[in-house]
């Protein structure tokens, strides 16, 4: 059994879905501690409600971003964590949490990757104009949402979707592939190859 951590910054539905996953026995692992950048996440409130220890880092006070990192990637040491999941975590990660779980940070991210980096993917999806859009969980590196792919699934982008409409579509399966890509890592099936994820059988 794996332990993970996770860091969230506001709803927390993915932080849902891994613990789900692991209620339904679909995932052997342990959340060990959630850790928020904001008091007002309801990710706290699910933290409580499964009693997962959860811990506020807050950026104020902290001179600088790498003294921030460090300190989350301390709290995640003393929890014994062994994977980071990213769930819905509004800040880049910086070299000194990178550093600490090389290749062992995942990233949850509603777009089909390299597609739409950044903030408002889902809105720059329909700006744009695809057809199909999707999410993608990867590996975190240093650049923002450019690490190792490791799963992704593809929606239809419809002729009257909203910002929300298409947001939800993308989040049902961003709920599927998030504890998935978990739980092939758990099982020791991930394995990185420069930029990309092969899975083994
Ligand atoms: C999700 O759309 C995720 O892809 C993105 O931020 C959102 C977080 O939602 N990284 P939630 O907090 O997990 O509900």
């Amino acid at each position: 059994m794996i332990n993970i951590g996770v860091l969230a910054s506001g709803r927390g539905s993915n932080f849902q879905s891994i613990i789900d996953s692991i209620k339904s026995g679909a995932l052997n692992a342990r959340v060990a501690c959630l850790i928020t950048d904001n008091p007002e996440a309801y990710a706290i409130e699910r933290a409580k409600s499964h009693n997962i220890p959860h811990v506020y880092v807050n950026p104020a006070d902290f001179t600088g971003k790498d003294m921030f990192y460090r300190r989350i990637a301390d709290e995640l040491k003393v929890c014994g964590v062994e994977l980071v999941a990213l769930a819905g975590f509004m800040r880049v990660v910086k070299k000194p949490l990178i550093e600490a779980f090389p290749m062992r940070i995942m990233n949850i991210h509603p777009a089909l990757l390299p597609s739409f980096k950044g903030l408002h993917a889902q809105r720059q999806a329909l700006e744009y104009g695809v057809k199909i859009a999707g999410c993608t969980v990867h590996f975190v590196d240093e650049g923002v949402d450019t690490g190792p792919i490791i799963l992704q699934e593809a929606v239809p982008v419809l002729s009257n979707d909203s910002e929300d409409s298409l947001s939800e579509r993308i989040l049902t399966c961003e709920h599927r592939i998030y504890p998935l890509a978990i739980r092939l890592y758990a099982e020791g099936k991930l394995k990185v190859i420069g930029n990309t994820v092969k899975i083994e059988e």
